[in-house]
């Protein structure tokens, strides 16, 4: 069993876009610029959007942290976003979601500018994704296309099984592992599949990416297989400062010895995840997926 070190992969990804952004400025370019924009205090929230501006300070980066409070009229915040799509210091820019249940979510995502759009969640990066064509890539699954590949996992004609079918990664994983080049042979597995342990049992590559601690149990999963486990859900503990910690949705001891690759949590996808907004914000500055 190998195990994928998310954290080590992220912080050579970082390291190499650090020294990116150093060739940039030193050439008398600009700094890339994220911007965020946080409506209320919810505790997970705001921890990922903390270590967004981190990530951001770390490599070079200009960051802008936008907060709104809980009951923002949806009016005053796509004012802000009209503001930031016309922004030409702002490379790129990202809405933290969930967002308040008064505001609609489609709607705001919409609004944003697909070519400032570094988290990939536009419906023009969606669309061009699907069709193989240069886009912003959902950050969860673009961090785990770049796992597969820097630890040189074969995906051609493997069977992956995804579990779960968000838009910002169930989805788009089962988009990016089907796709003419990387060539795997995906299921989608939801809350409506039938069979699903003797399903995922049948999977080279296993994704779990449903947000349901401990899901995964050894009897679901073959011998040999590669498990990627996208879950972060925060549980309570005693054991940390900030009074909790990540549990993935695998059960890590029991499945680990049958893999023959394994993302820990954490260490594993999140890191990764957090390393993608990085590498779209410098594509975005770089203009390198729209002029
Ligand atoms: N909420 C959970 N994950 C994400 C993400 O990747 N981007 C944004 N904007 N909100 C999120």
């Amino acid at each position: 069993m190998q195990l994928i070190d998310g954290k080590k992969v992220a912080s050579e990804i970082k390291l190499e876009i650090k020294k990116e952004v150093e060739q940039i400025v030193k050439n008398g370019g600009k700094a890339p610029h994220l911007a965020a924009v946080l409506v209320g205090h919810d505790g997970g929230s705001e921890s990922y959007v903390a270590y967004k501006i981190k990530d951001c300070e770390e490599v070079g980066f200009k960051s802008s942290l936008i907060r709104f409070e809980d009951d923002v009229a949806e009016e005053e915040l796509l004012a802000k976003i009209d503001e930031l799509n016309n922004d030409p210091d702002v490379d790129g820019f990202i809405v933290q979601l969930p967002l308040p249940g008064h505001i609609p979510e489609n709607r705001i995502i919409e609004a944003i500018d697909h070519k400032k759009d570094v988290d990939g969640f536009h419906p023009v990066n969606v669309g061009r994704m699907v069709i193989g064509l240069p886009a912003f890539l959902s950050a969860t699954p673009y961090g785990i296309m770049e796992l597969l590949k820097r630890y040189s996992i074969p995906t051609s004609g493997k069977k992956c099984v995804v579990i779960g079918r968000s838009q910002i990664v169930g989805r788009p994983m089962s988009v990016l592992l089907s796709q003419k080049g990387v060539d795997g042979t995906v299921t989608v597995a939801h809350s409506r599949t039938k069979n699903l342990e003797s399903l995922c049992a049948e999977a080279d590559i296993l994704i779990a990416a449903l947000g349901s601690p401990g899901f995964v149990k050894a009897n679901m999963v073959k011998e040999g297989a590669v498990v990627i486990d996208v879950g972060t859900t925060r549980v309570p503990s005693t054991e940390t400062k900030s009074g909790f910690r990540l549990k993935g949705d695998v059960v890590f001891d029991e499945v680990s010895p049958k893999c023959s690759f394994i993302t820990p949590v954490p260490g594993g996808v999140g890191p990764m995840t957090r390393v993608s907004l990085l590498q779209n914000t410098l594509l975005a500055a770089k203009k390198e997926i729209y002029s």
